[in-house]
């Protein structure tokens, strides 16, 4: 889609404007959170990391009286950047639909929602001619992704995939965890070597159970030499490292607004405009036709075809926000802060008895800001209610939408005792802190001394 209107750079690129200028409302964990956290330190010449909202939520705890929150579950869903939080608010007393309207406020909505999609591909590294869609989120750009396959496609997947990336294929070959990345590799040329006919390799770039990093430009080589497609959930990638669709060569990449700091309900799909051209429009309506009389012309711009009906216009500004604040701050400064929090947590946690982090590979490959970890004969529910109402922390308990996977690092691979915790309805469970932007050592090291008390019993 072309921008319809140029027009001065937006009001909310420069606000100024203070989020939530009213007091924390204390005790309510569903009421408005107010200020933005202090930003972490940052070195001369860098810009400051931006603040989140919400990070002096204050919550209750058992035996009364409120905790500051500490929130250790950014990988299910990651507070709001205060800039993005500016865009919307400044994008909204123009908000009107887009692609439709010849009034003013209808046509900058449309310039800056299509600023929104060159802001995103930019932000992805795609390439000029790649579609960018906006999709709800990382699961609805995979089960779009799936109705576009070339009939008799064939999708590799690893048994790690979060769900989302594991089941929208219609015809799948499932592989194993691999036991080490090169291995991974081998056998995704094995798996592909064996298929005739359009092929797509499915693969995270950072897992939602272990946080590790897998070598998507390794099997996009591999992919390629087979001439098949690779398509990247970059979902837990994305906001913790540069994606460069083009540098990696990725066919294909995914990721969700909500956990890359702009909880507004967009997410993208991006890549190859030719499947999504071909293929049957994901929705059928207004904004996905040419013409409609007798039959129905659809439209082959791949976005327009795969976007009908009123799109999430402050979802996809959002999103836009996000990245330019990501990329204004630059991957250092965040990167250096996630890794030193990181690795605080992970030797707090190796150094208590009875607690077992969950690793796929060897424990000092490189991860993004996640750990899944079980506390021996205690189920992750019972530890994750504990963290929350006796210490007000945050944490997701379960299998987190990666069955296989978890099931796999726990039945498998885990002594007896240790797996033997669970969810506490008999079925395989750990508990997983994930850290991010507005991340503090305090939170660490609240979550290490409460996990210390629920592991001595
Ligand atoms: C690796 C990964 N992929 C996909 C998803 C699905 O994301 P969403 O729920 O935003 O669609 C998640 C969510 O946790 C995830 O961690």
């Amino acid at each position: 889609m072309s921008v319809v209107l140029s027009t001065r750079p937006f009001a909310s690129r420069t606000s100024t404007a203070t989020p939530g200028s009213t007091a924390p409302a204390a005790g309510v964990p569903d009421a408005p959170p107010a200020a933005a956290a202090a930003p972490a330190a940052h070195r001369p010449g860098e810009r400051p990391i931006p603040a989140v909202i919400g990070a002096d939520l204050r919550v209750p705890v058992r035996g009364g009286g409120l905790v500051p929150y500490a929130n250790l579950d950014y990988a299910a869903s990651a507070p709001c950047l205060e800039p993005v939080y500016a865009a919307v608010t400044a994008a909204l007393p123009a908000y009107s639909s887009v692609h439709r309207g010849a009034g003013y406020a209808s046509r900058l909505t449309t310039a800056r929602y299509e600023r929104a999609r060159e802001t995103v591909r930019a932000f992805a590294g795609a390439r000029p001619d790649d579609a960018v869609v906006f999709t709800r989120n990382t699961t609805d750009a995979m089960n779009l992704l799936a109705r576009c396959l070339p009939e008799g496609t064939t999708v590799v997947v690893f048994d790690t995939e979060h769900h989302a990336s594991l089941l929208p294929w219609p015809r799948a070959v499932r592989l194993a965890p691999p036991a080490f990345p090169g291995e991974a590799v081998r056998m995704a040329d094995e798996a592909l070597a064996g298929i005739d006919g359009p092929a797509l390799l499915v693969v995270t770039a950072a897992s939602n159970v272990t946080g590790e990093l897998w070598p998507v430009a390794a099997l996009a080589h591999i992919a390629h030499r087979h001439g098949a497609r690779i398509a990247v959930d970059a979902a837990q990638f994305a906001p913790h490292r540069p994606l460069d669709i083009t540098a990696l060569d990725l066919d294909y990449a995914a990721f969700s607004g909500h956990k890359l700091y702009a909880p507004f309900g967009a997410g993208a799909l991006i890549g190859r405009p030719d499947w999504l051209a071909q293929a049957e429009p994901y929705l059928r309506g207004g904004g996905a036709v040419r013409s409609v009389a007798e039959t129905v012309e659809w439209s082959d711009d791949p976005e327009a075809r795969h976007e009908a009906g009123t799109p999430n216009v402050l979802g996809a500004i959002a999103l836009a926000a996000a990245c330019e604040a990501l990329g204004a701050t630059g991957w250092t400064p965040l990167i250096r802060e996630e890794e030193r929090l990181l690795a605080r947590l992970r030797a707090g946690l190796a150094a208590i008895d009875g607690v077992h982090e969950l690793c796929l590979w060897e424990p000092d490959h490189p991860r993004v800001g996640i750990v899944s970890f079980v506390v021996a004969g205690r189920p992750a529910r019972e530890v994750a209610e504990e963290l929350a109402t006796g210490h007000g922390i945050g944490v997701r308990d379960g299998r987190f939408c990666a069955h296989p996977f978890v099931r796999h690092l726990i039945a498998a691979r885990l002594p007896g005792a240790a797996a033997a915790g669970g969810c506490g309805d008999g079925s395989i469970g750990a508990v997983r802190a994930s850290i991010g932007i507005g991340t503090t050592d305090e939170h660490i090291d609240r979550l290490l001394a409460a996990l210390r008390e629920i592991a001595r019993g």
